[in-house]
């Protein structure tokens, strides 16, 4: 038995990957070609060309990691970090945490400041420990997944001085909320294509400033991962003649090229407030439900809803259930929010009120 045939549609409202779009699966059909192909170095060109729209960024250099989030977050950290830089990390959740364990294998001299999860960094405490420190980088998590918070990006970027390079995770928050890349001063920004662009994990995008690259340039030791190296990746994904570095995963790019297509005719900021009303409309519904959001209403994410779970719940169950009975995926709390919330994600298809509908009724049903 083929156990392809046992996976049912599945309508994704956890922290990722979100629902597929209908169009993006048809891109996935497209032929698969070789990719030296000029009609694939095409279609690598526009991907480039629409990031730079829609990243709102000058820079030339946008491209995809053939990978997942954590490549393309690696692919900054790996690039921009020379052993012993005084690097300050944002920690409040899970994944400023996985910032750290790679920043610590890089040899990095780290800082870690910590708030608590749930709520977001505070922009004065964090000015005034970059302003006590000479960094050379500072990184900060956009959207937390694990908790459902945003980050003061732009309020924290007004203390980034010229010798500093600013590294922002945008895996939750491209296409999902404003994400200003040249205005809030982003050196390296990196997202993935399963949340906010619709697609299946596995092509993500990058760009980074030119202060960024004059680092990696000027670089004494050799960038320490193969893989991930920009200053190799480049001459495949630049440039008049391009060089084989890796086989890409064509047709994972032909996705991402139609999920960024499908935002850039939908305009980020209509995407953006498409989010934002669908989440309201959810806000709505749970509270009717008799359910309450874990964050502050100010420091919310449209994108990632946390919800707290009703004394006397069973939270496995009723993830179970709206899965086998309603074929409806839920994310579960992490870390010291195990047990404690639901992760209601609305991130790019997923995020329509109609899917918002399906789901309140679910609940209705197994609460
Ligand atoms: C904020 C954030 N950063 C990084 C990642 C890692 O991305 P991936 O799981 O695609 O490797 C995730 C995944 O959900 C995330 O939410």
């Amino acid at each position: 038995m083929n156990l392809l045939q046992n996976i049912k549609p599945t309508l994704l409202m956890g922290p990722g990957p979100s629902s597929v779009s209908p169009r993006v699966y048809e891109a996935l059909k497209t032929p698969t070609i070789g990719h030296l192909d000029p009609r694939f170095i095409d279609v690598m060109d526009g991907i480039k060309s629409m990031l730079k729209t829609l990243f709102l960024t000058e820079n030339e250099f946008c491209t995809a990691v053939s990978g997942t989030g954590s490549a393309a977050m690696e692919s900054c950290f790996v690039n921009l970090i020379n052993p012993g830089d005084k690097v300050l990390i944002v920690q409040n959740g899970y994944f400023s945490m996985r910032m750290e364990n790679m920043c610590s294998r890089l040899g990095a001299n780290i800082d870690v400041l910590k708030f608590d999860w749930g709520f977001p960094a505070d922009p004065k405490i964090v000015g005034e420990k970059i302003n006590e420190n000479n960094y050379d980088i500072v990184a900060v998590v956009h959207a937390e997944t694990s908790t459902g918070v945003r980050n003061p990006i732009e309020e924290i970027s007004k203390f980034i001085s010229n010798d500093t390079l600013y590294i922002v995770d945008a895996v939750t928050s491209f296409g999902t909320i404003e994400l200003n890349v040249d205005k809030w001063n982003i050196d390296a920004v990196y997202s993935c294509s399963q949340k906010g662009l619709s697609c299946p994990p596995g092509a993500s995008p990058v760009s980074f400033s030119n202060k960024a690259i004059q680092k990696m340039k000027s670089r004494k030791k050799q960038i320490p991962n193969w893989y991930l190296d920009m200053t190799e990746l480049i001459k495949y994904w630049d440039g008049e003649k391009r060089a084989y570095h890796h086989t890409a995963p064509i047709n994972m790019m032909y996705a991402l090229y139609q999920g960024l297509s499908d935002v850039t005719t939908e305009g980020i900021e209509s995407t953006i407030t498409r989010h934002q009303e669908v989440h309201l409309y959810l806000v709505d519904g749970l509270k009717k439900l008799g359910l309450e959001f874990l964050v502050e209403k100010k420091y919310r994410l449209p994108s990632l809803n946390s919800v707290l779970i009703p004394k006397g719940v069973d939270d496995a169950k009723i993830r179970t259930s709206l899965l086998n009975e309603y074929q409806i995926e839920i994310g579960a709390g992490l870390g010291p929010f195990a047990g404690k919330i639901w992760r209601i994600g609305l991130m790019g298809y997923s995020a329509h009120k109609d899917n918002v509908d399906r789901l309140l009724s679910a609940l209705s049903e197994v609460l």
